[in-house]
C-alpha cells in the first residue's frame, strides 16, 4: 500500500474481477504500477490487466477508461454466442461506450472518479456520461455472468438461495426469462440480492443499473438487440433460454452473492 495515496502496490494482490477498478495511473515514488502491469498477468478471470496512462510529466493524476479485456476467447462461448457477435458486442459496442466516457468527462464534476461513483452521480443529472458509465459497467457484468460449458442447474450456495427465496429453479427461470422477453426496447434482466437480504429478478431500461436502487446484482443478461440479433435474428426468448441452459457462470454468480456490493468493481 502506497503510504501516500493509500493505492494497493501490487498487482499480485488482484481478486477475479478486480480489472474493473480501472486504474489511475498515479505517481507513487516507492512504486512502479506500470511496470508490474507490462510483466504480470493475473491467474484469474480477467486473464489480463490493461496498462493505464500517466501523464507525461508522470506525476499528474490522468483518468482513463480502459475497455476491459473478455475473460476467454471470443469464440469460447460457439455455438450460443459466436465470435462474430463478440466482433461486434465487445469490441465495438462495449469499446464505444468506454470511447464515448472518456471524451465526455473532461472538465466536468465526475472527472477523476471511480466508475461505480460516475454512475451513481450522474444519474437523472446527466445522461450522457451516465448512459456510458453505466453500459461499461454492464457490460464487463455481462461477459463475467457467462462461461463456456456454463448453464442450467445453478450450483452451490445459490442453488439453495434460488429453492428458498423462488420456490424452486424453474420459478426462478421463468421469471428470468419473463424479465428478459418484457423489457420494452433495450435494457437488461438482472438477479439481484434486495436490502431484505432476498432475491429478487428484475429488469432495466436502456443503461440503467439495480446498484443505483439499492439492490445488489449477481447476475445479468444483455437485451439490446445487439446482443443476440446476429446469432438469433428477432428470437430474444429463444436467446434467453439458451443463455440459461448453456451460458451462466454459476461460479461467478456464487462469487458475488458473499461478495460486498461493490468489492473488485468500482
Ligand atoms: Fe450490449
Amino acid at each position: 500500500m502506497c503510504a501516500k495515496h493509500g493505492q494497493r502496490n501490487s498487482v499480485f494482490n488482484l481478486k477475479p474481477f478486480e480489472f474493473l477498478w480501472v486504474f489511475r495511473g498515479i505517481h507513487c515514488e516507492a512504486f512502479s504500477l506500470n511496470t508490474a502491469l507490462k510483466t504480470y498477468t493475473p491467474p484469474n478471470i480477467c486473464g489480463s490487466v490493461s496498462a493505464y496512462p500517466i501523464s507525461s510529466n508522470n506525476k499528474a493524476i490522468v483518468m482513463s477508461f480502459e475497455l476491459p479485456p473478455l475473460p476467454y476467447a471470443t469464440d469460447a462461448l460457439e455455438p450460443y454466442m459466436s465470435a462474430n457477435t463478440f466482433s461486434f458486442h465487445h469490441a465495438k459496442h462495449h469499446k464505444a461506450y468506454v470511447d464515448n466516457l472518456n471524451k465526455a468527462l473532461p472538465g466536468t464534476e465526475f472527472e477523476g472518479k471511480s466508475l461505480v461513483e460516475i454512475i451513481t452521480a450522474s444519474e437523472g443529472k446527466n445522461p450522457g456520461v451516465f448512459n456510458n458509465a453505466a453500459q461499461v459497467w454492464n457490460h464487463t457484468f455481462f461477459w463475467h455472468s457467462m462461461k463456456p460449458n456454463g448453464g442450467g442447474a445453478a450450483t452451490g450456495a445459490i442453488n439453495d438461495k434460488i429453492n428458498a427465496d423462488f420456490g424452486s429453479f424453474d420459478a426462478f427461470a421463468e421469471q428470468f426469462k419473463t424479465a428478459g422477453a418484457t423489457q420494452f426496447g433495450s435494457g437488461w434482466a438482472w438477479l439481484v440480492v434486495g436490502a431484505d437480504g432476498k432475491l429478487k429478478v428484475v429488469k432495466t431500461p436502456n443503461g440503467e443499473n439495480p446498484f443505483t436502487k439499492g439492490d445488489k446484482p449477481i447476475l445479468t443478461v444483455d437485451v439490446w438487440e445487439h446482443a443476440y440479433y446476429l446469432d438469433y435474428q428477432n428470437l430474444r426468448p429463444k436467446f434467453l433460454e439458451t443463455f440459461l441452459a448453456n451460458l451462466v457462470n454459476w461460479d461467478f454468480v456464487n462469487e458475488r452473492l458473499d461478495a460486498p456490493l461493490f468489492e473488485g468493481t468500482k
